[in-house]
């Protein structure tokens, strides 16, 4: 009995060495943060994200067809804009979107700050212009002090489109439990494999 067991836990211990040395050498690796964002950059851009004043009416924000909690989408096949305006596209979800290598389903925007001007001006969208966006967040002292402080040229179109693409590089879902089995999963077992075997008097050969 004890001789069996011996020989599986040899068994296992072989084959989650060969499928953790495989998992090394996958081109998929763990999501990681993007490096350097600026927290206070982030903090602005997620207000701005969640803001409504972004869209015409002030009925819309990103978050109203990106929605957070639930996976980054709206969950329709295709989304409502300003007015009830029915729009021709599902909307993808934002999160990991720091990885594409360009942004919308043709691959029209070549980064999240030209991305993000698009919604704002798209009529079955948000149906705004920068001009109107801007005189209302004017109007807010606290958006205000964000911009003065974070910006030279303070509120404008462009830096918006700053402070909503460094949140969205924030949203990455790091840490997933795919990610931890790539991360080590298969190394904890070994480990667990090799002091079970040695307390068992098998010694098999390590490596770092
Ligand atoms: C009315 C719903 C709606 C609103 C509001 C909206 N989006 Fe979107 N979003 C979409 C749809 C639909 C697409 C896909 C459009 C396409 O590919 O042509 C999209 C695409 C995107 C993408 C591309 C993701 C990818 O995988 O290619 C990003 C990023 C994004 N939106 C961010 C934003 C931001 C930032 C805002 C606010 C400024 C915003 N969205 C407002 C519906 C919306």
């Amino acid at each position: 009995m004890c001789n069996a067991l011996k020989y599986i836990l040899i068994l296992c211990f072989f084959v989650s060495v060969a499928l953790a040395d495989g998992v090394k050498n996958e081109p998929i690796q763990p999501l990681s943060m993007e490096p350097d964002l600026d927290p206070r950059l982030v903090t602005l851009g997620d207000r701005l994200f969640h803001d409504t004043r972004l869209s015409q009416d002030n009925s819309l924000s990103c978050a109203s067809c990106h929605v957070l909690s639930t996976g980054g989408s709206d969950h329709r096949a295709r989304s409502v804009g300003v007015g009830g305006a029915m729009g021709g596209i599902k909307a993808p979800t934002v999160y990991n979107s720091r990885y594409n290598f360009v942004q919308f389903w043709d691959g029209r925007a070549p980064s999240l700050e030209v991305q993000a001007s698009g919604p704002v001006h798209n009529p079955i969208e948000m149906n705004s212009n920068w001009e109107e966006v801007i005189s209302k967040l004017s109007n807010d002292p606290a958006v205000m002090e964000q911009f003065d402080t974070l910006f030279e040229d303070s509120l404008t179109g462009d830096n918006i489109t700053i402070a909503i693409a460094a949140f969205e590089r924030s949203l990455v879902t790091v840490n997933s439990r795919f990610d931890r089995w790539l991360q080590g999963g298969l190394r904890l077992m070994n480990f667990v494999l090799i002091v079970c075997l040695r307390a068992m008097d098998v010694s098999v050969a390590t490596r770092a």
